[in-house]
């Protein structure tokens, strides 16, 4: 009897024990903003309905907000609540996301964005209290795009028909990020061959508070950020483009 007691014990409390957490521990996070301008002359127009940008989109949408670690990596589709997104759970704020977090591709839902947004980085930054929730996830990081004036700052430089360069662009970024390292990458302009300014990526500790990027080469990080976009346009979709950023301003 006493075996079959403990049996008991042990299975009634079992799911207590394998309760598990969401997200996973991270450093920090990258908000990522996107100028859906370059986006669109980057993608292939030769197919029909390949990329639009709805009516009301600002000149700088939100592409995401991802826990990433200090080495360059990065946690992907976690455990989280719900595990894949669920449109019913942020209906209260919806409205706002469409025009903010818009999709840029006609052929795809708008929900589909957010979705993959959600299903890939939301679920792994419920580890923390202020991500815990879907709807959490999705406010938050329209408080961050709301609190981050990069259209403000860009606007000084551009868009222009003159190439800019890192150091421009790190200057009109300088009253916004209060002079902390972030990234950008570019994009390839299928009709001009032009390089365009697709996005920026501001670092940002768990608090939400700006940080400084971390840099993961040695000091050449304008090389650097050169061979980062270079690697993303041969794998992935298209990110976002600023009128014309082009290369030819680096040091
Ligand atoms: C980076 O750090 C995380 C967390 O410490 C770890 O899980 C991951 O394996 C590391 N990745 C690499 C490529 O070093």
């Amino acid at each position: 009897m006493k075996p079959l007691i403990l049996l008991l014990i042990i299975f009634s409390s079992f799911p207590t024990i394998i309760h598990c957490r969401n997200g996973v521990p991270f450093d920090y996070l990258m908000f990522t903003t996107i100028y859906p301008t370059a986006v669109c002359r980057a993608d292939d127009d030769s197919v029909p309905e390949s990329c639009e940008i709805p009516d009301g989109t600002p000149k700088w949408s939100i592409h995401g907000l991802w826990p990433n670690y200090e080495n360059g990596s990065y946690p992907q589709n976690c455990h989280g609540t719900p595990k894949h997104f669920e449109e019913d759970l942020i209906k209260s704020i919806e409205e706002r996301l469409v025009t903010v977090w818009p999709n840029l591709y006609p052929k795809k839902t708008i929900q589909s964005f957010w979705k993959h947004e959600y299903d890939k980085h939301g679920t792994c930054a419920q580890s923390e209290k202020l991500f815990e929730s879907e709807l959490a996830y999705f406010t938050e990081v329209m408080k961050v795009f709301d609190s981050i004036d990069v259209a403000g700052g860009m606007s000084s430089v551009g868009p222009s028909e003159k190439p800019i360069g890192a150091k421009d662009i790190q200057n009109a970024l300088a009253g916004v990020t209060g002079g902390k390292k972030f990234e950008f990458n570019c994009l390839r302009d299928k009709k001009t061959k032009q390089f365009l300014l697709g996005d920026i990526r501001l670092c940002l500790n768990k608090d939400l508070t700006l940080r400084d990027c971390p840099g993961h080469h040695h000091d050449d990080s304008h090389l650097n950020r050169v061979s980062r976009f270079e690697r993303s346009t041969r794998k992935g979709p298209p990110l976002p483009s600023f009128q014309v950023s082009v290369f030819s301003g680096l040091p």
